[in-house]
């Protein structure tokens, strides 16, 4: 058992529609104070479960049609604001460092962005992080990523990146000077169980997100996670930026080129600076279990079957695995190389800052590999289903050619699939079991 799990997080579970209902400007409990007697005390109680009824059913986000929708019915249960919440904002967002810029870290509860908010922390700059913490994996990992954060001293507000007015406030507490834009709705497959929720956080979101933005004095510059998915069907190794893009093999994949479409068009219209990054298939520590590394691992240890794919003819399936630490050096170098964006309030002043880089290891290694260097580190051998890859998402291969990202933004991956696993292994053995079984 991980110390991290017993840890006691401040959620505050309030109900209450964001940016509506504000407990400490409110009249009904600025002005008393708690009386003993029981009959008031009665008699508040009643009052207080009363506001909080009217206020629930006048609410226009409690209309009938949206809890059967888990990302929207996220939306309303969020607590925020107040003076002492704008002072946990704002000290999480101090700088300590020279130099040091102010960046509003989006998906911070997530598996990349925890691990780029410590390291902007780390070294200096402010930091103030964003999750909606919603449950498309277990939120109790996100829960203890949280606890991690906030002993750097980086806090994460809870809340939807669809929220306008959150992040206006947002923004009014902490003039960011940049944005690392990470909360997305990931995955391949889980598009044909709830496509909308796609839609939600990686099309709708990220509009409203770049509306904010485009609309401040002065702009923020924009960091944001695009994907290798939208290489999609393309069989030209390695993939380079300039490939073409425009056959998705996913709705994941086809949301995230959206967003780079749209992206352009902020751009464009707007003068934000915007670079996107295009990940292939980020593991480590901390990471996402819905991600085959993670569940492999999970299933090999309880001696269930793993699902190993294999394309036509008994064609490799491989992957082209970037360690979590590289990455992070990569968002790192893109924040530093982000030039100002041009625009203010809305206007364009002239042009602007227009980037897309992969972030990939450079060497792709078929999954039957991956499992067999899983075994040697957890010392089970693991039961192989052979499948069939299915047409539901996922591509046969994919390999990133580096050299744009390595000449603007010095990226250069040092970490090999088997150093990095092994770091891994660490780690899960330790979340998990409490290391009962030792990884050499
Ligand atoms: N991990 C990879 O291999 C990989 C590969 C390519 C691209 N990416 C992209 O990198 C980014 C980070 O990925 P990750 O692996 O850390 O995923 P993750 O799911 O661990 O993190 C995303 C976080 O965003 C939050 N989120 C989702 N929708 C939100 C919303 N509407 N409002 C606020 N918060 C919301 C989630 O709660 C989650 O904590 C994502 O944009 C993802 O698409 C990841
Ligand atoms: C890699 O990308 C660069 C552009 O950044 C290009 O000039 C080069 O030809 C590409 N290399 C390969 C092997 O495709």
């Amino acid at each position: 058992m991980s110390q991290l799990k017993q840890m006691s997080h401040n959620d505050n579970s309030a109900p209450s529609t964001p940016g509506k209902f504000k407990i400490e400007k409110s009249p009904y409990f600025n002005r008393t104070r708690w009386h003993s007697s029981l009959a008031k005390l009665t008699l508040w109680s009643f009052a207080f479960l009363a506001v909080i009824l009217i206020f629930f059913l006048r609410s226009p986000s409690s209309s009938a049609s949206l809890p059967t929708d888990p990302s929207r019915r996220s939306l309303r249960t969020y607590n925020w604001g107040g003076s002492a919440w704008e002072k946990r904002v704002r000290s999480s967002a101090r700088v300590r460092s020279r130099n040091g810029m102010t960046v509003l870290v989006t998906g911070a509860a997530g598996f990349v962005g925890t691990h780029v908010a410590s390291a902007l922390k780390r070294r200096g700059d402010g930091v103030l992080g964003l999750d909606s913490f919603n449950d498309y994996y277990d939120p109790s990992l996100k829960r203890a990523r949280q606890a991690l954060l906030e002993r750097t001293g980086v806090y994460i507000v809870e809340g939807d990146i669809n929220d306008e007015a959150l992040l206006r406030k947002l923004f009014e507490v902490v003039p960011f000077t940049h944005v690392m834009h990470l909360a997305a709705q990931a995955g391949v497959r889980y598009a044909m169980e709830n496509p909308g929720s796609y839609v939600h956080s990686n099309i709708a979101g990220f509009v409203n997100l770049l509306e904010v933005c485009k609309s401040l004095n002065p702009q923020p510059a924009i960091v944001w996670a695009s994907s290798s998915s939208v290489y999609g069907l393309n069989t030209k190794v390695p993939f380079s930026e300039r490939d073409r893009t425009d056959q998705p093999a996913s709705l994941y994949a086809a949301t995230k080129k959206a967003g780079e479409e749209i992206a352009h068009t902020y751009n464009h219209i707007y003068g934000l600076s915007l670079t996107g990054l295009r990940f292939f298939t980020v593991y480590g520590p901390w990471g996402r279990p819905d991600m085959a590394y993670f569940f492999f691992t999970k299933d090999i240890l309880k001696g269930k079957p793993i699902p190993v794919f294999e394309a036509a003819n008994h064609g490799t399936v491989a992957r082209d695995f970037t360690y979590i630490d590289d990455i992070v050096r990569g968002c790192l170098g893109a924040l530093d190389t982000a030039e100002k964006s041009t625009g203010s309030g809305g206007k364009k002043k002239g042009p602007a800052q227009l980037r897309v880089f992969n972030l990939g290891n450079t060497s792709p290694v078929p999954v039957s590999e991956l499992v067999s260097i899983l075994e040697r580190l957890l010392k089970v051998k693991a039961k192989r289903n052979i499948m069939r890859l299915p047409r539901n998402g996922d591509v046969q291969f994919t390999h990133a050619n580096i050299s744009y990202a390595q000449r603007e933004l010095g990226y250069k991956p040092t970490t090999d699939l088997q150093t990095g696993l092994k770091k891994f292994v660490r780690w899960y053995l330790n979340y998990y079991s409490g290391g009962k079984k030792a990884v050499e």
